[in-house]
């Protein structure tokens, strides 16, 4: 069984002992039990893309998506799991372009689509992967709806004075919007494009 995973600065600052750096998770990954939460990930939301650009979910219908949220400042966890993302799909060559890959900030404030038309061409991230954000609303509605926790928290190790505590977590969408599996850091780029493969019958 995997878990979902939840990270931030607190793992290293000293600063970060309070209640508010060991949250619950959100959910427990149980790839037995997952079909029971398939109906409630996932759902409406309107979004800006990172090139500004108003989109809804409706417009990547059609083809699956890989969803990740996170935020452009974060060291560490955030860039592995998008070269994670990544890595996956460059096992998969050219059928990489049959899936979108989706990158939604859970902070909205600093990560405008200008900061993300340029976080998305990171190295080893998906070719061709979108950055959304939106206002406050927006980002809460949309994290809401995949069941993704996110809380910005004081980290005084930081130069902002705060960082995020986030679900870390990539999921896989199937073509019409519905939930097909997740992912955590626990699994490899090898073992997450075998997941990709039998979803696309390739
Ligand atoms: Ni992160």
């Amino acid at each position: 069984m995997s878990r979902i995973f939840l990270h931030s600065l607190c793992a290293i600052s000293a600063a970060c002992l309070g209640a508010a750096c060991q949250p619950e998770p959100a959910f427990e990954n149980d790839r037995n039990t997952v079909v029971a939460g398939k109906a409630n990930i996932g759902g409406p939301f309107t979004l800006t893309d990172h090139t500004g650009q108003t989109v809804t979910d409706r417009d990547y219908l059609g083809k699956p998506t890989l969803i990740y949220f996170g935020f452009a400042f974060c060291p560490d966890v955030c860039p592995t799991a998008l070269q994670q993302m990544g890595a996956a799909l460059e096992i998969l060559g050219q059928d990489a372009d049959r899936l979108t890959p989706i990158f939604i900030t859970v902070d909205p404030g600093r990560d405008t689509p200008d900061r993300l038309a340029v976080y998305v061409t990171s190295n080893g991230f998906p070719e061709n992967l979108i950055g959304l954000t939106g206002t406050n609303e927006q980002v809460g509605e949309a994290a809401a709806a995949y069941a993704v926790y996110a809380a910005r928290i004081n980290d005084t190790a930081s130069t902002a004075g705060f960082t995020f505590d986030h679900t870390s977590i990539i999921y896989l969408m199937d073509k019409n919007g519905d939930f097909v599996d997740a992912f955590s850091h626990l699994d490899t780029p090898e073992r997450i494009a075998s997941v990709l493969k039998a979803h696309l019958r390739f």
